[in-house]
């Protein structure tokens, strides 16, 4: 993962590289710091451990000037999070700075021939190793500080998103690419480099996307360059984005997941918009139309995905396979990059990611295309390597996601597997009119019914305090509801710590049973009506054992509600389209527990929002 962030123009770039560190801190924060070579071609690195706000303390009273710089903010991958290991990292001689995002694989065999060569190294981090080759080239050839980075990379197996600076040169930063994010944003004799355009949206609008196997020259007198690893000068395209500022604060929240919580009815519009006539209710998803008989040949369809899109595919498995008959597999990406699976021309593979950078999920959609199947993408962030590397998408459109744990994009993703559903349904005939139109309209009033959900927010507040001190979590669903179990499940571990289990509500029998006791609360979706008396059933269970219910019901289910300790009621809701409603309660459950346990709710520990190594 980390964060990178670079600059070169004729502004000071220490306040640029912090800014764009603090918006790339979800990345990442570890540790962090900067470089920059100031006036009088002096390279000045300072980098500390703890958050971007440590660094800010420990740069006050020091030289930080410059109109040239390079920062870092890391999550350790080699070597411990400590100021030794944090980045930038210098060469032997301290002449050239270098900050890295991603893992150099070889890294031990480059590190032994350098120091038979003489070179000692101060961190444990494959970076420094980096840093020290690109020097060692440079010294041995006397070629550019370009050249030497290229060179250098040749001789790296891995991943990395790096940019390299040197003393006495105030105009140039090299930054190259393999497998890690990087753009170029585009100002007027200035640069700004960093792993996400969301981080650098205050200074430009143009952004250049470096392609795997691209070393870039950043040369603020002279038009970007960008060349190969064969040195071969490639074309650059500039895309335009389209981002708001306010979309990357808080808004007067106090964190961005509660902000992204409660944003979701303007953005599932912002993902709706377009794509349902709001009077024929006819549902249209280009990337579909334009590959309809891609879609309608399709044998089988094989969704990859890790963490909260994993669990949003299995809903997109249900959808698919009820209305479209169209067989289904979801497949956890990390496993499935090196399980040799059988994939055939004539299947479809979906890739489903928040970040559109999850190195698993891009190594797995290689695999596919590689295999000849027809590869399509849903992700937010626009221009992303996996949307840029699939054969078509459709973006969930529902704005930047800063918390780590992901909440509206679990939302978005869902919806859009909805509408792609009622498509392939339609298409294929396997849907009849009167259902998709019910559903059609089902999704366009999901914003309304989300809503609804968020006006029983400080119901939730207070039921989380009195569970705020559980050592553990189980969630039980059913259907369309057992993957809103495992997701209500993956939020409170990853933000509050508590263990937390997601079941099918009838495995509990076959195991989990064993852990019912008076100190568990069990949460379980009790919406679906068609296993109404099912559920009933397992909740019977459950209090028979002595467990604390906390059911999800629909609007009006006395029974249930009857049944349980406390309950949270939703608005009535089509069992396709109750994820997206059912997931909101779990979301804010996990939120007020974590934050009264004291938890740093939007960077829990451990955790990136982006995980783009393996
Ligand atoms: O960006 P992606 O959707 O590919 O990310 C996948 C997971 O890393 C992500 O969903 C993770 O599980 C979140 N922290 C969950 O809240």
């Amino acid at each position: 993962m980390c964060g990178i962030v670079g600059y070169v123009g004729d502004r000071q770039a220490c306040p640029i590289l912090l800014k764009g560190l603090h918006r790339l801190e979800y990345r990442g924060y570890d540790s962090a710091g900067v470089a920059m070579v100031n006036a009088g071609g002096q390279l000045n690195v300072y980098k500390c451990k703890g958050k971007v706000s440590a660094l800010e303390e420990y740069l006050d009273g020091k030289d930080a000037s410059g109109s040239i710089g390079i920062a870092h903010t890391r999550w350790a991958t080699h070597g411990i999070p400590d100021n030794v290991n944090a980045h930038p990292h210098y060469s032997q001689s301290g002449k050239i700075a270098l900050i890295h995002n991603g893992i150099i694989e070889n890294y031990r065999v480059l590190k032994d021939a350098l120091e038979m060569n003489g070179y000692k190294f101060r961190s444990e981090t494959d970076s420094e190793v980096l840093v020290n080759l690109i020097e060692c080239i440079r010294d041995n050839s006397g070629c550019s500080l370009a050249e030497a980075v290229r060179m250098a990379l040749g001789k790296v197996i891995g991943a990395y998103a790096i940019a390299v600076i040197e003393e006495g040169n105030t105009d140039e930063i090299i930054a190259a690419r393999q497998s890690s994010p990087m753009v170029i944003g585009l100002g007027k004799g200035e640069f700004f480099i960093s792993s996400d355009a969301a981080s650098i949206i205050d200074y430009t609008n143009d952004f250049v996307y470096v392609n795997d196997g691209e070393v870039a020259i950043v040369n603020r007198h002279e038009p970007l360059k960008i060349v190969n690893l064969e040195n071969k000068e490639t074309q650059i395209k500039v895309t335009k984005l389209d981002l708001s500022i306010s979309q990357l604060e808080k808004g007067g929240y106090p964190h961005f997941m509660l902000k992204e919580i409660f944003e979701q009815p303007e953005t599932l519009m912002d993902c709706i918009r377009g794509r349902i006539d709001p009077v024929s209710c006819d549902v249209t998803l280009s990337g579909v139309k334009l590959n309809r008989d891609r879609f309608l040949k399709a044998r089988r369809i094989i969704f990859v995905a890790c963490g909260t899109s994993w669990h949003a595919s299995l809903i997109g498995e249900h959808l698919i396979e009820d209305l479209c008959r169209i067989p289904c597999e979801v497949e956890y990406a990390s496993e499935f990059r090196y399980r040799n699976p059988v994939i055939n021309p004539d299947d479809v593979v979906i890739a489903v990611s928040q970040s559109g950078e999850t190195a698993d999920t891009l190594a797995a959609i290689r695999i596919a295309r590689k295999a000849g199947a027809f590869v399509y993408g849903i992700c937010n962030v626009v221009g992303s390597s996996i949307a840029r590397e699939t054969d078509s998408g459709s973006y969930i459109h529902v704005g930047p996601e800063i918390g780590v744990a992901s909440t509206k994009a679990f939302t978005g993703q869902v919806t859009v597997m909805a509408m792609l559903a009622l498509v392939l349904g339609k298409e294929k005939g396997t849907l009849d009119e009167g259902r998709y139109h019910e559903l059609a309209k089902g999704i366009l009033e999901l914003p309304e019914r989300i809503r609804d959900v968020l006006s029983n927010n400080s119901l939730i507040e207070n039921l989380a305090r009195t569970f705020t001190y559980a050592h553990n979590f189980m969630y039980l669903g059913r259907g369309y509801n057992y993957p809103v179990a495992l997701e209500g499940a993956l939020k409170l571990k990853e933000i509050s710590y508590i263990h937390a289990e997601g079941l099918p509500a009838a495995e509990m029998k076959h195991g989990p049973i064993a852990l019912i006791d008076i100190e568990l609360p069990i949460v379980v979706l009790a919406t679906s009506e068609h296993i109404h008396e099912k559920i009933i059933t397992n909740i019977e269970e459950i209090k028979a054992r002595g467990g604390r219910i906390i059911s999800v019901i629909t609007r009006g289910d006395s029974q249930i509600k009857a049944l349980s300790d406390w309950s949270i009621e939703v608005p009535p809701m089509a069992a396709e389209l109750m994820p997206v409603v059912a997931s909101i309660p779990l979301q804010l459950l996990a939120y007020h527990v974590a934050v009264n346990k004291g938890r740093n709710v939007d960077q829990p520990r451990n955790l990136a929002k982006s995980v783009t190594v393996e």
